[in-house]
């Protein structure tokens, strides 16, 4: 629980400001957390005390200062912006836990509905489970079939399914989350661009969200928990026969109106 330690607290007040639940109110000239209000979490309060003065359930609720981005972050984002693209074809290579884990943790990071951050995650990187995965995919377009292009592609070498990814990554969500798609997409995106940013290739996979939740067989392998569904899916790795030398042409303009 968001608390003010009477002892630290000067009184400026910047918490009112930042809380978007107006948890705090003023009391002998100092701040004080109410705790019958609904609190989101989110530590902005914190994140403003300029006395340490806020804890989360008696501890700090804030990590390191912040600090200024260098002069050249803007273009460098630009560049990742403008460079990121979906891969298909990946090396036979392992993609290290710890690189996965921290683009996990740091997508904790992205905003969600209400501060929820509702996704949760299953990372697949057994090649038997891969492809296991793969072969129902593929029965069960023949047997019923719906996404035949999914075959026909395959046919001719491409897998728009899970390509040559050594990873897959599954996003999971309660369907009574505020905002499940919203949040697992925003958290996705994070994703991808850290990955990207360190040589990863990764690729959404929405033939393959659909087919967690439709292929009965990968519904009984996954077991998600009751009322849960796959919200997305990623293909992930490092690139093989990919070598992209240019920027694409973007032919849809921005469309905006301004009033
Ligand atoms: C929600 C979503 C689902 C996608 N699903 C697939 C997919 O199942 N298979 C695939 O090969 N590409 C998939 N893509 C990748 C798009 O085809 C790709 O983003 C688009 O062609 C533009 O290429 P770029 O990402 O390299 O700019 C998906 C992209 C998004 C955003």
């Amino acid at each position: 629980m968001i608390r003010v330690n009477p002892d630290l607290c000067v009184g400026c007040f910047r918490c009112f400001g930042v809380c978007n639940c107006t948890v705090f109110s003023e009391v002998d000239g100092q701040a004080w957390a109410d705790p019958e209000k609904r609190c989101l979490k989110c530590m902005h309060c914190a994140s403003v005390c300029p006395v340490g003065a806020i804890t989360w359930d008696e501890e700090a609720a804030v990590e390191e200062d912040v600090e200024k981005y260098s002069d050249e972050f803007h273009g460098e984002l630009v560049k990742l912006v403008r460079q990121r693209r979906s891969y298909r074809h990946y090396m036979d290579r392992p993609v290290e836990d710890e690189v996965l884990k921290e683009a996990l943790e740091l997508a904790c990071w992205a905003p969600s509905a209400k501060n929820e951050h509702p996704t949760k995650w299953i990372v697949v990187r057994s090649r038997e489970v891969l492809d296991d995965m793969m072969n129902k995919i593929l029965a069960w377009v023949q047997e019923t079939g719906n996404s035949l292009e999914i075959l026909e592609s395959y046919k001719e070498g491409m897998n728009v399914v899970m390509g040559t990814a050594p990873v897959i990554l599954l996003a999971y969500c309660s369907d009574n989350a505020v905002n499940p798609k919203q949040d697992t997409a925003i958290a996705m995106e994070t994703l991808e661009l850290l990955l990207q940013s360190q040589g990863l290739g990764t690729c959404w996979a929405g033939y393959l969200t659909r087919m967690m939740n439709a292929v009965p067989a990968l519904v009984e392998d996954f077991a998600l928990p009751e009322g849960h569904s796959f919200y997305g899916a990623f293909m992930i790795g490092y690139p093989q026969d990919e070598d992209y030398i240019h920027v694409p042409k973007r032919l849809n303009q921005a469309d905006i109106i301004w009033k």
